[in-house]
């Protein structure tokens, strides 16, 4: 196995992984590592199974269950794709059902918005289309650095306030009242330390909706601040897909979104498994208690 940096301002390749052949301890410890290290990590010609992505995902921690709004809701794959589930027959473009992947379309961490936050994505290119449909990513991490320090010094101690009804409501979905009931904003950490290397990122993007006890207007302006500054091309990587790609980000310490491809026309099908962050910081007590 050997680990590149990629052409790009983060992130690291890993040649000579065969992920359905199964994963040594070992190899998983080289790679975590370079997760660590790199934030993204990019494996190629890995065309994997439902099976082998969880027994991979598993290495990394456990695996979120999927919630409903995405097709593959309850499972612990969350599905993007213009492809319906039980027929694998295209969904028009303006169908109720692909809401969700418009929501990809802006710059969000996975899982923000739950009580306990996501250390990482991997997600595995089933079926891509010929042309679009890359995935960008934005290292926090990189762009926290650059920040100047009376920034850096405001914004460490700061609690965010995270909520889904919130970022869908950026794309104009409405919850109704029996699902807004269930769904509470959490709060986490804006600026978290990487325990490996102690480096330090922003939790950001669509789902980020406040400051923990600032009015929302200043807490609105802040954030949309670190995320456009945070989403220059110097601290972006843009995936453009094979099929049998596997891509692994931090939540911890990225953002991403979905670019457009011709949905009408082309199919696209990718698997995500979402690994939750098992450490005390990344878990919100107050929410489990509203
Ligand atoms: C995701 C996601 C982007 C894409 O799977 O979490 O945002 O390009 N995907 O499908
Ligand atoms: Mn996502």
């Amino acid at each position: 196995m050997e680990i590149k940096r990629l052409d790009a301002p983060f992130g690291c390749e890993v040649l000579g992984l065969d992920i359905n052949s199964g994963v040594s301890k070992d190899d998983y410890l080289q790679v975590r590592a370079a997760f660590e290290a790199h934030s993204v990590v990019v494996i190629r010609g890995n065309p994997l199974s439902d099976e082998t992505q969880i027994a991979f995902s598993e290495m990394f921690g456990p695996c979120e269950k999927t919630l409903k709004g995405n097709p593959a809701a309850g499972s612990v794959f969350a599905r993007q794709s213009n492809l319906d589930i039980a027929t694998g027959d295209r969904i028009p473009a303006d169908d109720r059902r692909m809401f969700y992947q418009k929501a990809n379309m802006l710059w969000h961490a996975d899982s923000a918005f739950k009580p306990r936050a996501s250390l990482c994505s991997i997600l595995s290119a089933r079926i891509i289309p010929s042309e679009g449909g890359a995935t960008e990513v934005a290292s926090t991490r990189l762009a926290y650095e650059a920040l100047d320090t009376p920034t850096k010094a405001k914004i460490d101690p700061l609690i965010a306030e995270y909520s889904l009804v919130w970022s869908r409501g950026l794309i104009g979905y409405e919850f109704n009242d029996e699902e807004r009931s269930t769904m509470h904003k959490v709060r986490h950490p804006l600026v978290r330390e990487n325990p490996a290397n102690k480096a330090k990122s922003m939790l950001i993007g669509a789902h980020a909706m406040n400051i923990r006890g600032w009015d929302q207007k200043e807490g609105l302006e802040l954030l949309n601040y670190l995320l456009e500054h945070a989403t220059q091309p110097e601290f972006c990587y843009s995936h453009n897909w094979q099929e049998g790609d596997v891509l692994i980000w931090d939540n911890r310490a990225c953002v991403h979104r979905a670019t457009p491809y011709n949905a009408n026309a082309e199919k696209r099908l990718m698997q995500r498994t979402t690994i939750g962050d098992v450490s005390d910081e990344a878990f919100d007590r107050e929410a489990v208690a509203a």
